[in-house]
């Protein structure tokens, strides 16, 4: 089955277990065991490198099986609570993460919690955003989209859509809830592609 990078997940769009990843490999840039899809992987690696910005990032983390979004939402909500966990963490069945097309981001330079990496205020951020969309990539839970995600602002935590969706998300401000919504409202127009 071709393999949708356009695949909304949250809280009312659950990952199907047909739609678990069977094939991934090991993230580039990662101090750890950490696995992705291969055209993440593929398409991160471009990004960074073609930036000058290897050596300065790490991947935190990449794919997560539904035990360990499970066994992440349990410990978080042990230790920081539940309104913690509700803001930072998607239930077991709601992470993209679980699908394979979600990369958390760290600077090399800084002390990186593993549920929020430190991925703000640097020209090494300000240049991977400059550029993240000419690879597919998005911030997926952006600062006033969270009556949208229902997530927290996330700045270290990237989407892997394709271009060229990733450049029309970033142009108009969307977050992929609201791109897979206009979508859906051009199915069965002359715009359908
Ligand atoms: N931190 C994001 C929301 C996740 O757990 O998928
Ligand atoms: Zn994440």
């Amino acid at each position: 089955m071709k393999k949708n990078y356009l695949r909304l997940i949250n809280e009312d769009n659950k990952i199907k277990d047909s739609e678990r990843p069977r094939h991934l490999v090991q993230a580039p840039f990662a101090q750890t065991n950490v696995l992705v899809d291969p055209m993440v992987a593929i398409q991160l690696e471009k990004l960074i490198k073609t930036t000058g910005l290897d050596g300065q990032i790490i991947t935190i983390d990449g794919y997560r099986s539904k035990q360990t979004q499970q066994a992440l939402w349990d410990e978080t909500i042990q230790e920081k609570g539940l309104e913690f966990a509700n803001k930072y963490v998607a239930k077991p069945g709601c992470s993209e993460h679980e699908i394979g097309l979600a990369v958390d981001l760290g600077l090399a330079t800084e002390e990186n919690d593993f549920i929020r990496p430190s991925f703000t205020d640097s020209p090494v951020v300000d240049k991977f955003l400059e550029h993240m969309t000419d690879f597919g990539f998005i911030l997926r839970y952006q600062k006033g989209k969270e009556s949208i995600t229902n997530i927290n602002y996330e700045p270290w935590h990237f989407r892997y859509v394709g271009t060229p969706h990733s450049s029309i998300i970033v142009q108009q401000n969307w977050v992929l809830e609201e791109y897979i919504e206009f979508i859906e409202s051009i199915k069965g127009t002359a715009y359908e592609a």
